[in-house]
């Protein structure tokens, strides 16, 4: 099937993901480099993709020749490869798991919910993530069920990288969306699919491309360590490793977009970003804090954006 762009259109994030995007896409589309709109960059690059909500947003508007999304967590990742290789598989497999969740009751849907959990921990010690099985369908299925179903629907790991969240209590959570997954799967179709460090996606970056970074957040202080998404966080040592990066980036000519929390929210004098990113332009927007934890402060913040352009 050609990817014709109207279909591509409502292509959305089909998991919930910490530090999601969506509030904030209109203020990275009125910042969006001139030759992504004249269509002379037509790749794209995202090495922190997470639920991909500027991925898809972008591909919404432009009609982008190939991207490269990437992202430390293997299950991320996993359900990314799934989707565009098996979908149709994984909305059977996901269709089982919805029927058996409807049809129960709400003690019935609890004791699913812990027991897709259990096998769900119980497999990762010897999950093999590295070359494609069945066994990626069933795993994947299991991801987006209890993404969707358990509380805040958000991914968390402990640290012994088990999924840890307690299960939700929706009265009529959407498990499966077919129609998304279908139009998910033929963006994908022009996307390369990597896992790891952000630091792979070197070799694909060139002047003819637009790089959007969203690394984790930097925790504001030391109770507020909001960089939970896998058992490591980032450090204000991978912030500097990534600044450096970015800078090699640079000198490529990609055109180049970076996200992060303002620690000017917490502490007026922090200038951690601006030192670093001195060479670049610095914007500073209104977001709504949306992930909360003890030391956080809920309401207005501020959130940077940085362009080398
Ligand atoms: C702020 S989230 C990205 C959110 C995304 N923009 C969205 O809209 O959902 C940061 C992501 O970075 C990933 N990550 C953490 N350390 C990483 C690393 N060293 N290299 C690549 N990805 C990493 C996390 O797994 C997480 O998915």
């Amino acid at each position: 099937m050609t990817l014709h762009k109207n279909f591509a259109l409502r292509a959305r994030p089909f998991l919930k993901w910490a530090g999601g995007k969506t509030q904030l896409l209109e203020q990275f589309r009125l910042r969006l480099p001139l030759e992504l709109k004249n269509g002379e960059i037509n790749t794209y690059i995202e090495p922190f993709i997470g639920g991909g909500a500027m991925f898809f947003s972008i591909n919404h508007e432009f009609p982008l020749t190939h991207s490269y999304l990437m992202d430390k967590n293997e299950e991320l990742i996993l359900s990314y490869r799934v989707i565009k290789k098996s979908m149709r598989k994984l909305i059977d497999a996901l269709e089982s798991l919805e029927s058996e969740y409807i049809s129960s009751d709400p003690e019935g849907r609890q004791r699913l919910y812990y027991k897709v959990r259990q096998v769900f921990n119980q497999e990762k010690p010897r999950f093999n993530f590295h070359q494609y099985n069945p066994d990626w369908i069933q795993r994947t299925a299991r991801i987006i069920f209890l993404n969707h179903t358990c509380y805040n629907g958000l991914f968390r790991e402990n640290r012994n990288g088990e999924f840890n969240v307690p299960f939700g209590k929706y009265e009529n959570p959407q498990i499966l969306d077919k129609e998304n997954l279908k139009k998910v799967a033929l963006l994908l179709k022009r996307a390369t699919i990597i896992s790891g460090d952000f630091t792979g996606c070197k070799q694909y970056v060139d002047n003819k491309t637009f790089v959007y970074i969203d690394p984790p957040y930097r925790p504001l202080n030391r109770t507020s360590s909001f960089t939970s998404y896998s058992k490591e966080g980032f450090s204000d040592e991978d912030q500097c490793r990534l600044a450096g990066f970015i800078k090699e980036l640079d000198k490529k000519g990609a055109k180049i977009m970076l996200s992060n929390s303002d620690p000017m929210n917490e502490k007026p004098c922090d200038s951690f970003f601006d030192d670093l990113y001195a060479d670049f332009t610095i914007e500073r927007v209104p977001a709504i804090r949306s992930i909360n934890c003890k030391g956080f402060r809920r309401g207005k913040i501020n959130e940077l954006i940085i362009t080398n352009y």
